[in-house]
């Protein structure tokens, strides 16, 4: 079992896209997951309810938390779960810190054209004092909606940048996932890319970096 979060400072990277991907993975591999949205605008409570209204298969339950309580509610919760994945954001979120302090791992999604080298100093500053007392916490980026024409050699580019920054507490994930239509068309349906079926590659993606996060 473990508490994932996808989380970072930077609005609009693909927090909610990775975690509900994510969440509806582990309920296919008959996991009891719980997905919670520490996110005020709810998108991921929205996408679980949409779900839910369209009645597909493997149910995910999914709650919204936010504030000071979240630490120990967190907690709570991975008593009663299998696995925990927590969509945490927004700049100076008390959520994303909270969360911080009691996750397993955490991935921050980075997309190249947004790159933004002092948000991810900001991050990786917020990693060492999280680590302070969460002490096993390890955090990677993820490469997100990278340029799926090979000319384009953005996420080398990126990928060049964040190595030469030599970012002390943030790891890089071999998973890149490409700019994809089938990641919004799927989640427009409360589905995860895996069970949408129609991007055979945007699935192949996902699996990867599922497989990095979670092993198998
Ligand atoms: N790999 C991708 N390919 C194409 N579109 C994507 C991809 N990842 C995310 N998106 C789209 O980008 C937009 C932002 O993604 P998402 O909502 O997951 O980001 P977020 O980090 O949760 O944003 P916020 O900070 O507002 O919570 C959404 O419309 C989403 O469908
Ligand atoms: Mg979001």
């Amino acid at each position: 079992m473990g508490i994932v979060l996808i989380g970072g400072e930077k609005g609009g990277t693909g927090k909610t896209t990775l975690a509900t991907n994510m969440a509806a993975m582990l309920a296919l591999q008959g996991k009891d997951v719980l997905l919670l949205d520490t996110d005020r605008q709810g998108t991921a409570s929205f996408w679980a309810t949409v779900r839910e209204e369209t009645e597909i298969e493997y149910r995910i339950a999914c709650v919204q938390k936010f504030g000071k309580g979240l630490a120990s509610q967190v907690r709570d919760l991975a008593d009663r779960y299998d696995e925990i994945v927590i969509d945490a954001g927004g700049r100076d979120s008390m959520e994303l810190r909270y969360s911080l302090g009691v996750c397993d791992r955490a991935y921050i999604p980075v997309q190249p054209f947004q790159f933004d080298i002092w948000t991810l100093r900001q991050m990786d500053e917020l990693i060492e004092v999280a680590q302070g007392f969460n002490e096993n916490l390890q955090a990677y980026i993820v490469l997100n909606r990278v340029s799926s024409n090979p000319l384009v050699r953005e996420a080398q580019e990126t990928l060049t940048f964040v190595r030469e920054e030599g970012f002390q507490h943030l790891g890089l994930m071999d998973s890149v996932l490409r700019d994809r239509i089938a990641f919004r068309k799927s989640a427009r349906d409360g589905l995860s890319v895996v069970e949408w079926k129609q991007d055979k590659k945007a699935a192949e993606e996902m699996n990867h970096f599922f497989r990095e996060v979670y092993g198998g």
